[in-house]
């Protein structure tokens, strides 16, 4: 049930505004009322009063003594600002009827009565509900106005057409019925949280350079196209997502966090640092097996018959992550394989101890390093999942599917906090 802010200016359709305040609280809402001077002088602020079971706020100055809460809920200890505290309260802010006088006043920005300075100061979905005489809504200010605030993300409710109130006219300016209003509010209210909200997703991708001299490097052909892929479908489904980029030449998506590095030791440091704080980790970049033993500080000169470089192995980034890991953190390997590969990343999901490997043959061209399609074969303790040939990003979201899954059965096991 939701807290609605509810905003009456001056129209003869203030009548249905009680009608949807009575529907509004009948239906489990909290609902509070703002109405302009000019509302006042078509219904009573008495009968909004009566109905929601709270004061009525009209002008800007004006004390609230319910102190900004909405019925239901504790008032605060302190008396707070009326025009922020109602706003910041509220799931939905609607405005009905909306006049064409208060509707110029939301275009333009005015704040001149409770109403329009609480509609400034909303954050959370605002609604309006135009209704007059269909002359003034046709006009080009009115449409002007309306127009403006859409552009701001006000979501304009259509008047009805029909029977105007002035005698015989009839056109376009109706509020519609309280029923539909509702509904629109409903509609408007952010919907509950899902598993993803707010969910840290580390995200690696690349591929590690490791330095011979300072021009030269072992590298590999990883591009980060697959962990972008997942960064940014983790992103979509409302995730907290960093990226730990190794040398990956592409844009991250919007609204991720990147952390550029270079080197499997870079690597390792940063997600050494971002992981303890994560809930799940895909572990899509290519560190390097090996690095030089020894970094050569001048440019090696192309001198004699050929040179022998000493290599020596890296750690294991995903293996100590995983095995430093506290009970709700979900890991997840990836594996390219030239060929099936599949008993090669069993034995890795049992050695490195993560929940899947995520498994692709990197020999065949159409899915390699690349491109912008993959085929996988999600490995997990007991079964195997084939994801057909599609794009990255449906790969991504099919596994970001299986992490879903891993983490609601972790739970059904373990419990929350596991
Ligand atoms: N990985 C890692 N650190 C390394 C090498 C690999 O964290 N030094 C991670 C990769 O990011 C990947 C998974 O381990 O998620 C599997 O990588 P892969 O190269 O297939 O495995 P290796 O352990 O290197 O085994 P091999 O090279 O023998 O196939």
């Amino acid at each position: 049930m939701a807290r609605i802010l509810l905003g009456v200016s001056g129209g003869i359709a203030a009548y249905k505004a009680i009608e949807l305040a009575r529907l509004a609280t009948k239906e489990g809402h909290a609902v509070r009322v703002l109405m302009t001077p000019t509302a006042t002088r078509f219904v009573g602020a008495a009968s909004f009063e009566g109905i929601v079971g709270a004061p009525v706020l009209i002008d800007e100055f004006e004390r609230d003594p319910a102190r900004g809460a909405f019925p239901g809920d504790p008032e605060p200890g302190h008396d707070p600002i009326g025009h922020l505290e109602l706003a910041a309260n509220a799931d939905a802010y609607l405005v009905a009827p909306a006049s064409a006088n208060t509707i110029a006043k939301l275009a333009t920005g005015a704040a001149d009565s409770m109403l329009t300075t609480s509609f400034l100061s909303s954050s959370g979905p605002r609604l309006v509900a135009p209704a007059m005489n269909d002359r003034m809504y046709r006009d080009p200010a009115t449409q002007e106005n309306l127009a403006a605030l859409r552009e701001r993300g006000v979501l304009v409710i259509d008047p009805d057409e029909g029977p105007l109130a002035s005698r015989g006219e009839h056109g376009v300016g109706r509020l519609p019925e309280p029923r539909a209003l509702l509904d629109r509010i409903e509609a408007a209210l952010p919907g509950p949280a899902g598993p993803w909200d707010g969910l840290r997703v580390l995200v690696s991708a690349g591929g590690t350079r490791e330095p011979i001299d300072p021009v030269r490097f072992i590298g590999n052909r990883s591009s980060g196209r697959m962990g972008l892929a997942l960064a940014e479908r983790a992103a979509r489904r409302g995730a907290e997502v960093t990226l730990v980029a190794a040398n990956v030449c592409l844009d991250e998506p919007a609204g991720v966090r990147r952390v550029n590095v270079e080197t499997a030791a870079e690597l390792k440091s940063a997600l050494g640092s971002e992981f303890p704080s994560s809930d799940v980790l895909l572990m899509a970049a290519a560190p390097a097996d090996f690095r030089a033993s020894a970094v050569a500080e001048r440019k090696l000169p192309r001198e004699g018959q050929g040179m022998e470089l000493e290599l020596e192995p890296t750690e294991d980034i995903l293996a100590g992550l995983a095995s430093g890991r506290h009970g709700g953190q979900t890991v997840i390997g990836f594996a390219a394989e030239t060929g099936s590969g599949l008993e090669r990343a069993r034995e890795k999901l049992r050695r490195k101890a993560v929940d899947a490997i995520v498994l692709n043959d990197v020999s065949r061209p159409e899915i390699g390093f690349e491109s912008d399609q993959n085929e996988v074969v999600i490995v997990e303790a007991g079964q195997e999942r084939q994801i057909p040939l599609s794009s990255k990003a449906d790969v991504a979201d099919a596994i970001l599917d299986r992490v879903e899954a891993l983490r609601e059965e972790a739970i059904e096991v373990h419990g929350p906090d596991r």
